[in-house]
């Protein structure tokens, strides 16, 4: 592969060399376009931590995300002539497409079990989980940290907090793993995939019609009244889980993968952090999220004009926040491309910030604080193939599907 140059940069998310390996790509963004303009897609790129900080924190209607915000490159492609207005109410998309107050109030009908003091009780769960995972898996010798590990505990927290049962945690996790894969020039259709998922989600809507008090997500939803006075037909709310089915099931396997296999390349690193686990890991933890997460950028439409870096982006025109770049911004993190357990992270974008900020956040840290450390407590030592480690091109999800390891 070759690496781009200064001199014919050109950058676009959906370019499968960008795909492969953005991560050249977005060196050169930092240092020379900090507010990229991409023609095709009538969209701007930024880059750079401090920018991105900026932008996000921005909440009074200058960028909404009504044409959704992870944009398949058939919506880009259209080019807006003016602001675009919030999407119909019926069918109703996911909520995130809208601004206050519908965004707002739908968000809380899913968020009361992964508020903190909720997230907090479900430690021993994750725990037992997690030395389940491990009484199957060590005995084995050699299997996928992914997927094998993080991904069944993961999907199986997702079932658990949705209603759905847990021993279907294993092909949530397939389903939801197959629709993220992203097409070169395309991306990432999560609207296709959405009949699959759905299949699981609208019979937890069901069930809660017929059977009220057992899901308090499903109730508030069923219960919620847009601001015409309607609810949700079923698809509609089984569509507001998405974010949970999501969310909850791709991103921590492979920060947990790829995470314990950065510290087992340093062993410097590992015995520190094993010399005491309890205060180390949730250290560990947060460099494992800057260095690993996988989410490559998500999208706001402009509504009302802004000036960033003399560049004025206009009303219907998009911006993308390439979090995974900020991540790396060598402005904020001196020596960026090194992993450094316990390196200060004061401020943090792997999570998103502002009004999208993420949902998931105390369950992924917990989940990942407890992977991480019941991993260390017993594996004295492992070894990972890096020939046959799989990260394959995306433009949203770009991170370890797939890390064979041997124990
Ligand atoms: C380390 C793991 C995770 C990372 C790095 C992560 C990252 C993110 C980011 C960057 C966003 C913001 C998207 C935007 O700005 O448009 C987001 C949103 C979201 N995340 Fe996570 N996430 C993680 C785990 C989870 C988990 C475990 C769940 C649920 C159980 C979850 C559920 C959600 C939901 C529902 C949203 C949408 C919020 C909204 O638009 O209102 N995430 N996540």
């Amino acid at each position: 592969m070759t690496s781009p140059t200064l001199q014919a940069f050109s950058y676009d998310p959906f370019d499968p060399a960008v795909m492969a390996d953005p991560l050249p790509y977005y060196r050169i963004l930092r240092d020379h376009h900090p507010v990229y303009y991409i023609d095709k897609w009538d969209t701007y790129a930024l880059s750079r931590f401090d920018d991105v900080w900026r932008v996000l924190e921005i909440n009074d209607g200058t960028f909404v995300a009504s044409e959704g915000t992870l944009p398949a490159a058939t919506v880009l492609a259209d080019h807006n002539d003016g602001p675009v207005p919030d999407p119909p109410l019926h069918p109703m998309p996911f909520h995130a497409n809208f601004d206050a107050p519908i965004y707002d109030t739908v968000r809380r009908c899913t968020s009361a079990p992964l508020r903190p003091r909720s997230v907090s009780g479900l430690a021993d769960r994750v725990r037992q989980l997690a030395g389940e995972r491990l009484d199957e898996l060590l005995p084995r010798g050699t299997f996928d940290l992914t997927q094998d590990y993080g991904g069944i505990v993961a999907a199986s927290m997702v079932c658990e907090l949705l209603g759905l049962p847990v021993e279907l945690a294993g092909e949530v996790l397939g389903t939801v793993n197959a629709g993220s894969m992203a097409q070169p020039g395309s991306g990432v259709e999560v609207a296709k995939a959405r009949p699959g998922y759905l299949e699981y989600l609208v019979p937890i809507i069901e069930r809660s019609r017929a059977v009220p008090g057992e899901n308090p997500i499903a109730d508030n939803l069923i219960a919620y009244r847009l601001p015409d006075g309607s609810g949700f037909s079923d698809v509609e709310a089984a569509t507001q889980l998405l974010g949970i089915f999501i969310g909850g099931t791709e991103t921590v396997p492979k920060i947990v993968a790829h995470g314990l296999w950065e510290l087992g390349s340093h062993p410097d690193q590992l015995a520190e952090v094993r010399a005491d686990l309890e205060a180390a890991v949730p250290v560990a933890r947060e460099e494992m999220i800057r260095y690993c997460a996988p989410a490559q950028w998500f999208a706001r439409t402009v509504r009302k004009p802004i000036t960033l870096h003399d560049t004025t982006i206009r009303p219907g025109q998009r911006i993308i926040t390439l979090l995974a770049s900020a991540n790396r911004d060598e402005r904020e993190y001196p020596d960026p491309e090194r992993f450094i357990w316990n390196r200060p992270i004061e401020r943090l974008l792997a999570f998103g910030r502002g009004q999208h900020f993420c949902l998931g956040v105390h369950l992924a840290r917990l989940e990942i604080t407890v992977l991480v450390t019941e991993w260390l407590k017993r594996v004295d030592d492992w070894r990972i193939d890096p020939a046959a480690a799989l990260r394959p091109p995306s433009s949203f999800q770009w991170g370890y599907n797939s890390v064979p390891v041997e124990v």
